[in-house]
């Protein structure tokens, strides 16, 4: 099966295992979270859940709320009261005791917001995202305000990272995140530590947030993941 199989199959299997009606549901982003989005879509429109107040932890995923007709909210609104029953998100790397990095699409800032405030949260990715080690393949994202980029850089740098400013695709510059904020990605040749690494991290003055979701400076609680295998099988692990 190919990685968009997986990813669907992950993300049918959470839907239909979690969401039910009258929940008020956080959405995540990217490829693998667009499948829940679309799943839910479908049972609403089928009449199968009713009653569903989403969060969309993305512009684009509101955009694929609105073309679906998925009610979504402000986190603000008096729908939601600043609270979510589940959130279900995609990850760009899960260790073996279930922490995440993610933000490869830049929506960690929002993203963490809506785990935060979960009363459950959970993971759905293909299988080529499991990794022993976080931050030393796939580079973490750390949202920085404008002014702070090399005060931030070289408070990493100190910490042992190596670090790229993200920059566009389609746009001369770096990329400029929906809080108006930068992005750099950061690599560790070493492994660390990854609660105490989230929480050095987000002391630095100038950084909003980054994609570590490792502890209790993060999710609130650890997520169930679900892993779409290469056999067409889906793992689960709490
Ligand atoms: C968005 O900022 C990310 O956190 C995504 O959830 C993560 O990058 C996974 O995306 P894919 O499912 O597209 O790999």
């Amino acid at each position: 099966m190919d990685l968009q199989g997986m990813k669907e199959r992950a993300a049918l299997r959470a839907a239909d295992e979690l969401v039910t009606s009258g929940m008020r549901l956080g959405l995540g982003t990217g490829s693998t979270a667009v499948f829940v989005v679309r799943r839910v879509g479908a049972l609403l429109a089928e009449g199968r859940l009713k009653n569903i107040r989403v969060f969309a932890t993305s512009f684009q995923t509101e955009l694929e709320c609105e073309r679906l007709n998925i009610p979504h909210y402000s986190l603000n609104s008096p729908e939601l009261g600043g609270g979510l029953d589940l959130t279900i998100d995609g990850a760009d790397e899960v260790d073996p005791e279930n922490r995440a990095v993610k933000g490869g699409g830049g929506a960690l800032l929002i993203e963490k917001l809506a785990a935060y405030n979960s009363g459950r949260f959970a993971i759905v990715a293909d299988e080529s995202k499991l990794a022993p080690r976080l931050a030393v393949r796939f580079p973490l994202p750390v949202e920085v305000i404008p002014e702070a980029r090399l005060s931030v850089s070289r408070a990493l740098e100190k910490l042992g990272a190596e670090l790229t400013l993200r920059e566009a695709l389609r746009k001369a510059g770096p990329v400029i995140t929906e809080h108006g904020n930068l992005l750099l990605d950061i690599r560790f040749r070493e492994p660390e530590e990854p609660e105490e690494l989230e929480e050095r991290i987000n002391r630095i003055p100038g950084v909003v947030e980054n994609g570590l979701f490792a502890g209790p400076g993060g999710a609130r609680i650890r997520p169930r993941i679900y892993i779409g295998r290469g056999d067409g099988a889906v793992e689960t692990r709490d």
